[in-house]
């Protein structure tokens, strides 16, 4: 399987990782042996070698503020979408900074990598949240899969489960933390901590997103409810369509309130049926403290799935991070080569 990794920041970064740590355990159980031989990413530079690229130290020139550029005998001229234009590989892994108003240069990626015949793998919320339908259709036409597990509580297995898992199951609702930025700055701030030293932390711990206004305005939250609603309820809408409602009015005082009437904040995201419609929103809510959510604390994140046979389930896990995100990649690539 030869790859291209657009995107080469956090996310890509975790993805080399375990490519390299997990080689043996895709070659014995899963009959895979990937070989990166493209890496494109605007700041980070570029590298292309059809015989594959040494991922080690890829790693170690960003690590060491190079360019991907000088990493010798695989310079590459031109952009991302230049390179998925002529490059020759199997699978373009998209990991570049979500825009969840234009869902560029990330659509554009994906349209050119499925236009070549290549499978699509993306964290990228941007494309599903604004044209789930579109993409999915170009990928069924080109007989290409386009999976994107870590959209959602990156690799928290929360869209398999619903999407597969859950066969035959009608989901009514799906309501949870989706955000781990601010569920980590609600935490902190319950804890004493003053509301920019607990997103400084947020952004240190490679939580936010490039722009942390989308995290705190609930705009992360309400791409991903989005995508739930598009790929797992069948709707067709786009991110403000909906109810959005951040975290950046509540105070530390409004915290503190809440506390003492045994509640807690949490900025919560929501999709349900109403009739035929579908409905979706994100908003603060003050949370009883004997309520499964209100126990999660930190960047983790948890979604309650009320379905028809089995009542409500709960799942609890990573949303954000390098390695809880490279891995959704990965899941997504086992499935391509090595499930059926
Ligand atoms: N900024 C996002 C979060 C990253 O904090 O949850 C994962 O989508």
């Amino acid at each position: 399987m030869r790859l291209l990794l657009v995107g080469f920041g956090t996310v890509g970064q975790g993805l080399a990782e375990l490519l390299l740590e997990k080689k043996d355990v895709l070659a014995r159980d899963y009959g895979l042996a990937p070989l990166v031989v493209g890496i494109a990413d605007n700041l980070k530079g570029n590298a292309y070698d059809p015989g594959g690229i040494n991922l080690r130290r890829a790693l170690d020139a960003v690590a060491g503020g190079k360019s991907l550029n000088d990493l010798g005998g695989s310079r590459f001229e031109g952009d991302a979408l230049a390179m998925i234009n002529q490059a020759a590989a199997d699978v373009m892994m998209e990991a570049t900074y979500t825009d969840i108003r234009t869902a560029e240069p990330a659509s554009s990626h994906v349209r050119a990598a499925l236009e070549r015949g290549m499978h699509v793998v993306t964290t990228n919320k941007g494309p599903l949240a604004l044209h789930y339908r579109e993409l999915k259709d170009r990928a069924d036409q080109k007989g290409r899969r386009f999976l994107f597990e870590g959209t959602v509580m990156s690799g928290t297995p929360l869209l398999n489960l619903m999407r597969s898992t859950l066969a035959g199951s009608r989901i009514e609702e799906v309501k949870g933390i989706l955000n781990g930025t601010t569920n980590y700055i609600l935490t902190q701030m319950e804890g004493g901590l003053g509301y920019p030293e607990a997103l400084a932390q947020a952004q240190e711990l490679g939580y936010a997103e490039a722009v942390p206004d989308a995290d705190v305005l609930g705009w992360d939250a309400l791409a991903k409810v989005t995508i739930l609603a598009n790929t797992v309820f069948g709707a067709e809408m786009k991110p403000f369509d909906n109810p959005c409602q951040g975290i950046t009015e509540i105070s530390a005082d409004n915290i503190a309130a809440a506390k003492a009437a045994g509640k807690r904040y949490k900025l919560i995201g929501r999709v349900w049926r109403e009739g035929d419609a579908v409905r979706a929103s994100v908003a603060p809510q003050q949370m009883d403290l004997t309520h499964p959510l209100a126990g999660v604390m930190g960047a983790t994140n948890a979604v309650t799935i009320t379905t028809d046979n089995l009542g409500d389930v709960t799942i609890v896990g990573p949303g954000a991070g390098r390695r809880a995100t490279g891995y959704s990649m990965l899941i997504d690539l086992i499935h391509i080569g090595g499930l059926s």
